[in-house]
């Protein structure tokens, strides 16, 4: 539904920031894809580009088919935008902003207001239509924005830190939202620097850092490649760790790293073995007293900072 090849952006001129590098990415029809990267890693550029607010220095975008540059209105038509930051005119209350917002689709104002009124229910904001856009709070704003993105009903809806700011309620509705669009068919595109919500929505994430795209995959695959080439960590509690027992465990084949902790001991392994049960018995035949174990999480949280080298720009 979303085809991206060898994007490229530079901003001001050829000796300028290139923000985005020969990105290219797909997204099928009726999936939810999370785009991930740290600060000026290029998402909201991308997502620019995407919606045809600005033009690439090179590549192409096509979405349903229809390339950005060449059929801009035909894009438009079937994507919704929600911005980072909503723009709005200081005097217009909310009712009014999308109102104002519906008559660039040509849609007429009765049916507009009538379909506004409706979303701004949805958000929750029925009781704000009245209210003047510069008195909402940011988390009133995004939902706005939200309405306004679901306007027209598009199949297409490009979302930039849609949950940036929310509250934990605001959180819990806008994933419930965002599932609920999804079963409805729709094809959606989210950045985010918040793992955690990539993670519970997404089925396909880009991580980019740089203006370079340095992961594209399923969640599942990622975790999996990941953990087949990291070392294990398990975590050790136990009372009587002295230097026999850390000898002992040291000695067991496949680890590559003891470290007492204030609570017991950390035991590194090499990638894809399994030393549980061989640390419990040399713990315990060295003399100390087993609490319990836990296996490091490698959570995308790890992937995403090993890949990006844990820094923004
Ligand atoms: N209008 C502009 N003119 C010049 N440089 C720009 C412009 N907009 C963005 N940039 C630069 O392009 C790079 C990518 O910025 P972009 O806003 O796309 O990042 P981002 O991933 O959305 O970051 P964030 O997480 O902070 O929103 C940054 O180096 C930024 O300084
Ligand atoms: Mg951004």
């Amino acid at each position: 539904m979303i085809e991206v090849e060898g994007l490229t952006k530079v901003y001001g001129g050829s000796r300028g920031v290139r923000a985005l590098d020969n990105v290219s990415f797909t997204v099928p029809e009726r999936s939810v894809f999370g785009f991930l990267g740290p600060n000026g890693a290029g998402k909201t550029t991308t997502i620019r580009i995407l919606a045809t607010v600005l033009d690439p220095t090179a590549g192409t975008v096509r979405i349903g088919g229809h390339d950005t540059r060449r059929e801009p209105m035909e894009v438009k038509e079937r994507i919704g935008l929600m911005p980072d930051e909503v723009l709005y005119y200081p005097t217009l209350t909310g009712l009014q902003h999308l109102v104002y917002y519906a008559s660039f689709y040509g849609i007429r104002r009765a049916e507009a207001k009538k379909r506004a009124r409706e979303l701004l229910e949805r958000m929750g904001l029925g009781d704000a239509e009245g209210k003047k856009v510069k008195a909402y709070s940011h988390g009133m704003r995004k939902r706005l924005s939200l309405a306004q993105c679901l306007f027209h009903d598009p199949p297409v809806m490009i979302m930039d830190e849609p949950a940036s700011g929310l509250d934990p309620l605001g959180m819990r509705s806008y994933r419930d939202l965002i599932r609920k669009l999804a079963n409805d068919g729709k094809t959606i595109f989210l950045s985010s620097h918040l793992l955690s919500e990539v993670e519970q929505l997404c089925e396909r994430v880009g991580i980019i850092d740089h203006g370079k795209i340095v992961a594209v995959d399923t969640i599942a695959n990622l975790s999996s490649r990941m953990y087949a080439g990291a070392p294990v960590v398990l975590h050790v509690t136990a009372t009587g760790i002295t230097d026999v027992v850390l000898e002992a465990l040291a000695n067991i084949p496949g680890v590559t790293g003891v470290q007492a902790t204030p609570t017991g001991v950390d035991v590194t392994t090499q990638p894809g073995t399994d030393a549980s049960s061989d640390v419990s018995r040399a713990l315990v035949l060295a003399g100390a007293e087993l609490r319990g174990m836990t296996k490091e999480q490698r959570s995308l949280e790890y992937l995403f900072l090993a890949l990006t080298k844990g820094g923004g720009a």
